[in-house]
């Protein structure tokens, strides 16, 4: 699949006005794995870790000191211009960036100075604490701007974070602000502040949010079984299905207790089932996690290429080992299927 034309990016957009539906990139983008570039630790590795990881992203925002802002910025130009392999069309990891926030005083220099610099590595802007369709509207005009001076002929795709209240609210206009809209991340951490939800975790669940069985036999006082319920059910279904309505990718977002490999995969794999294509990750551990989960298993795609086969012309209903299948069963299998196919590409 391959970009739209740039000039389908570059015409001026009607603000407030619909996006067309329209096709993005199918990239793989399962790991999202996050740097500071102002960390020579973590920058040494880069170059071993291209080919290895769907995306490598450069962080600028939050988790950076003020003071290592623009040592970060720099950073991650040295990194786009020095990796090969790393973003651009022909890269085998994409490049990504998260630029400060939109109302913050280093957003202007980032933008100003990355797309000028390396806009043509850079895949994919990814835009914290985005609050509607303005503040997409205004990256996508800068960017255009930035772009057409810079004679950029590949468009910068933008991903926002949903991770404020107001922009759940407004997540249908968020995904459809820019035909540049690649997708959406759950920023639990920055979201539970701002709802002043009482959790102190960055992502997953939370012993306290819990649904206790009724007492047995009335006596309260007896034992009762204990469900753990998933604080981001809502939030993630709802950015799922405005992101499936404007055909851009939903993403989980964040996990942050890195020793709970098994609490993050189960994270990841809600999010897989409900929709999601990817998540981030925050450590190279959670890459191999990611990788796994996101890809459709052995068995799924080997269960969904049967009913594709037994549909024949894909009307009508078969038996498949006692189960009923027929036109809707085999329209979810074909997104495991064409999932797998886009992954083995
Ligand atoms: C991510 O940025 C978060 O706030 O969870
Ligand atoms: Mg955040």
């Amino acid at each position: 699949m391959s970009h739209k034309s740039p000039k389908d990016f570059f015409a001026p957009l009607a603000v407030g006005a619909p996006a067309p539906l329209r096709e993005i990139p199918a990239r793989p983008s399962r790991a999202i794995h996050f740097f500071d570039p102002s960390n020579p630790k973590m920058v040494d590795k880069i170059p071993q870790m291209v080919g290895t990881v769907d995306v490598l992203l450069g962080n600028l925002e939050d988790a950076i000191k003020a003071d290592n802002k623009v040592a970060a910025r720099e950073g991650l130009v040295r990194i786009a211009q020095e990796t090969p392999g790393l973003g651009g069309a022909s890269g085998t990891t994409q490049l990504w960036t998260r630029i400060n926030s939109l109302d913050s005083p280093w957003v202007l220099d980032d933008l100003t100075t990355l797309v000028p610099a390396i806009g043509d590595r850079l895949d994919v802007i990814m835009v914290p604490k985005v609050q509607g369709a303005e503040d997409i509207h205004y990256v996508d005009r800068l960017l255009a701007q930035l772009e057409a001076k810079a004679g950029l002929t590949r468009p910068i795709l933008v991903h926002a974070i949903l991770e404020t209240a107001r922009g759940v609210a407004n997540v249908e206009e968020i995904c459809g602000a820019s035909p540049r809209m690649q997708g959406l991340s759950l920023g639990p951490a920055d979201l539970a502040a701002d709802r002043k939800m009482k959790t102190t975790r960055v992502g997953g669940g939370h012993p306290g949010y819990l649904v206790r069985e009724d007492p047995r036999d009335g006596d309260v006082t007896g034992p009762r079984a204990i469900f753990q319920q998933d604080l981001w059910h809502y939030t993630i279904a709802k950015m799922v299905d405005a992101c499936a309505t404007h055909g851009i990718y939903p993403y989980y977002g964040p996990f942050g207790d890195i020793a709970d490999v098994v609490a993050a995969e189960d994270q990841f794999r809600n999010a897989f089932l409900l929709g999601c294509v990817g998540t981030w990750s925050l450590h190279p551990k959670q890459i191999e996690i990611a990788n796994r989960v996101f890809s459709p298993s052995v068995e799924d795609i080997r269960h969904a290429r049967r009913v594709v086969a037994a549909m024949g012309d894909g009307t009508g209903a078969v038996m498949l080992d006692g189960k009923m299948e027929d036109d809707a069963s085999l329209k979810q299998c074909l997104v495991l299927v064409e999932l797998a196919e886009e992954l083995a590409a």
